[in-house]
């Protein structure tokens, strides 16, 4: 017998059954997931239906369990203004599900619909020449604009109230690289607003930025330009730190609209570009429960230093494991001659990822649209939907993680070496460069090619981080201080620290100023020296000399002099062959409290420094956790409390190396033990103790 059913609206019907379950049966956690992930950009709006079983079943048979969904799709989630048609993806996140796939939703407000900007046409970006964007690419919108601000919660609040309890969505990813300032009526506005509530009132915006000079004195906020060059420093830098908190209000305001409405167990975060350096990751990722980027390598030859620097500066944004969130299948399609990663690098690079803290590796894309700026892109199915050569390879990078997975579970990379990182000091170095060689990320990189070889993890932190943990702090062109952070790293040496200065630093107070004390600022007292003057050396010119008890070689870039009190060390010397700076400390040290502050005014060579490195690394009791590696081969140790410690090592090079272990280990990719490991050419171990 039938029971009769009452026909209700199926809303009420539904919104009866939600009633009648308490809310926490809703709270499960998402999907149990792999230790390790793999996966892929994936794009089903692009498709029919149909199609998206066979993708999935090759997702799944390349080892894969992570789909990135949603990201460009807002003119399918919302055709029509307030219209939504999620419909689609309820069924694209359930066939993942069919094949053990979970998905990070991608808010889709990196490319709006037409329907909106036409509509709303004060959305759209306008350039610094005054140019407005249209639709048909991407970011063409302004991010300081109230209705597209509201347009975006609207859809991220439509989004996370349909998924935010999908057991099978383990995160979200808001936006997609934002970064791209506007200089619309809007951000104008926004920035003379941010003024005043910075400084309060005229005089004093007046007075820290010495407006005196060429008569620049501003009678009120609203006749200060909004310029990304060219101006006053103390602009400048205001400039980028206004941009900042516009890029993270943007963020956080969709976030904070999911994070209600969605599992806890839900990751939010953002994708990255490395240096990219538009606004200060370190604020904009305050309010994100994870750091995740995007790693390119457009020319197809890696620099692996580069790239281990890269994931080490993506893992200090939260100090603790990240996501590869998009990668190359072997190439991309912007560069100018974009070459495949050879054979075997793929997979290489992405376990170099994980060795430095990536817990998953996503490649971007799965498949090219049949239309579209990025056909030629990299992927791992053609455009008949069928593997290419390099689906292969990550399909075994996919049996890889799955091996090695559940010993680097809960594991992380472990620093005692920390190399201070400041977006305040990349600005003002790119505002004012007076020595046209002098870049900010390749100093911070040249300190970290020193470093790497004995210190082998590193740290890439900001100036404001806990720097307890680390015996010795390298700090490369620190160009800006703050009175808080002079204060936090003269206390880190006081109470034993090594601080190790490198040229340009502490030369500039918080408003971008010249500090009247001389470099180092605030430590000059304690470094019992400070800069005399500094010199942009000449490439064409011979390089100086410097000598003394750290060693000898060449200074490049900038030569500053320094004038010492008699205690203080003198460790290098100029030479003779240049005037202004024949025989006067090039590098000094000093003891404070119980640690030393050193100060090196040039860019010593390669060689040098990293035998300066290396002295400063034993002096403060730093030794390798595995000496004598062959150059080219690198260990990346991963812990955890209460388990066995895992090594990744990568052959880098393109010939065999054999490697000595301090004991029989065994390799988790091979099930092979042995107390030595012979490595082929840009291969992979995975070792931990038997
Ligand atoms: C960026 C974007 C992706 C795609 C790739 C191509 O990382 O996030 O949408 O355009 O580049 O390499």
């Amino acid at each position: 017998m039938r029971f009769p059913i009452l026909r209700l609206p199926q809303t009420l019907l539904a919104a009866l059954l939600l009633a009648l379950i308490p809310s926490a049966s809703f709270t499960q956690a998402t999907t149990p997931q792999p230790p390790l992930l793999l996966g892929a950009a994936w794009y089903p709006e692009q498709w029919p239906e149909a199609q998206w079983d066979h993708d999935l079943t090759l997702m799944e048979q390349a080892h894969m369990h992570v789909v990135r969904v949603g990201e460009f799709a807002w003119s399918t989630m919302e055709p029509s203004d307030n219209h939504f048609d999620f419909v689609w993806l309820d069924h694209a996140i359930a066939a993942a599900a069919k094949h053990h796939i979970s998905v990070v939703l991608g808010t889709p407000t990196a490319a709006p619909p037409a329907w909106l900007t036409a509509k709303y046409p004060e959305t759209l970006r306008i350039d610094e020449g005054g140019r407005r964007d249209e639709h048909g690419g991407r970011e063409q919108f302004s991010a300081n604009n109230p209705k597209y601000r509201e347009l975006c919660v609207r859809v991220a609040h439509a989004m996370a109230a349909r998924y935010g309890h999908n057991p099978n969505v383990l995160g979200w990813q808001i936006d997609n690289e934002i970064g791209d300032p506007t200089f619309d009526d809007s951000a104008k506005l926004q920035w003379h607003q941010w003024l005043q509530k910075k400084y309060g009132n005229i005089a004093d915006l007046n007075r820290r930025w010495t407006t005196a000079y060429w008569s620049q004195t501003y009678d009120t906020f609203d006749q200060v330009p909004y310029h990304s060059r060219g101006e006053n420093p103390a602009l400048l830098l205001d400039y980028k730190h206004f941009v900042t908190d516009t890029w993270t209000s943007y963020i956080s305001a969709q976030a904070d609209t999911i994070r209600p409405l969605a599992l806890k167990s839900q990751f939010i975060t953002t994708n990255t570009m490395g240096w990219f350096s538009t606004y200060d990751h370190y604020i904009m990722h305050k309010n994100l429960d994870m750091a995740a980027w995007d790693d390119y390598v457009p020319d197809g030859h890696p620099d692996y230093p580069r790239n281990a620097a890269l994931h080490d500066l993506v893992r200090g944004y939260k100090q603790k494991n990240f996501w590869v969130m998009e990668t190359q299948p072997a190439f991309v399609n912007w560069g100018p001659i974009n070459t495949a990663l050879p054979p075997g690098v793929t997979r290489e690079m992405a376990w170099q990822a994980i060795g430095h803290g990536a817990d998953a590796v996503l490649y971007w894309q799965w498949r090219s649209a049949l239309n579209g700026q990025e056909e030629y892109h990299g992927t791992l199915v053609g455009a008949d939907g069928e593997p290419v050569p390099i689906y292969s390879e990550i399909a075994k990078l996919g049996a890889d993680f799955a091996a090695a997975g559940p010993a680097l579970a809960g594991t992380s990379p472990h620093a005692q070496v920390a190399i201070l990182q400041s977006y305040d000091a990349h600005w003002a170095i790119d505002f004012q460069k007076h020595s046209a060689d002098f870049d900010y990320p390749k100093n911070v990189l040249d300190t970290y090619r020193a470093i790497s070889p004995i210190a082998q993890t590193i740290d890439v932190i900001s100036p404001e981080s806990d720097l307890t943990p680390y015996p010795i702090v390298f700090a490369p062109a620190l160009n800006i201080l703050s009175e808080a952070e002079a204060a936090h790293l003269l206390a880190y040496v006081k109470q034993g620290g090594q601080l190790v200065l490198g040229t340009r630093s502490a030369m500039k107070n918080a408003d971008n100023g010249l500090d009247p004390h001389r470099q180092p600022g605030p430590f000059t007292e304690a470094l019992g020296a400070h800069v005399d003057q500094f010199y942009a050396l000449d490439p064409k010119d011979p390089a100086p000399t410097v000598s003394g008890p750290l060693g000898t070689g060449t200074a490049s870039i900038w030569a500053e002099v320094l004038s010492t009190q008699p205690d203080t060390k003198v460790l290098l010397t100029y030479g003779p062959e240049n005037g202004w700076l024949a025989g006067k400390p090039a590098a000094v040290s000093h003891p404070y409290g119980k640690g030393t502050l050193t100060y090196i005014g040039t860019v010593l060579d390669p060689k040098l420094m990293a035998s300066v490195a290396t002295q400063l690394l034993s002096a403060a009791d730093i030794h390798p956790t595995l000496p004598n590696l062959p150059t080219g081969v690198e260990l990346m140790p991963r812990t955890a409390p209460n388990k066995p410690p895992v090594w990744i090592i990568i052959n880098h090079t393109n010939t065999p190396q054999h490697i000595i272990l301090p004991a029989n280990m065994k390799n988790l990719l091979t099930s092979s033990s042995a107390p030595t490991l012979d490595l082929p050419a840009h291969e992979v171990a995975v070792l931990t103790t038997p």
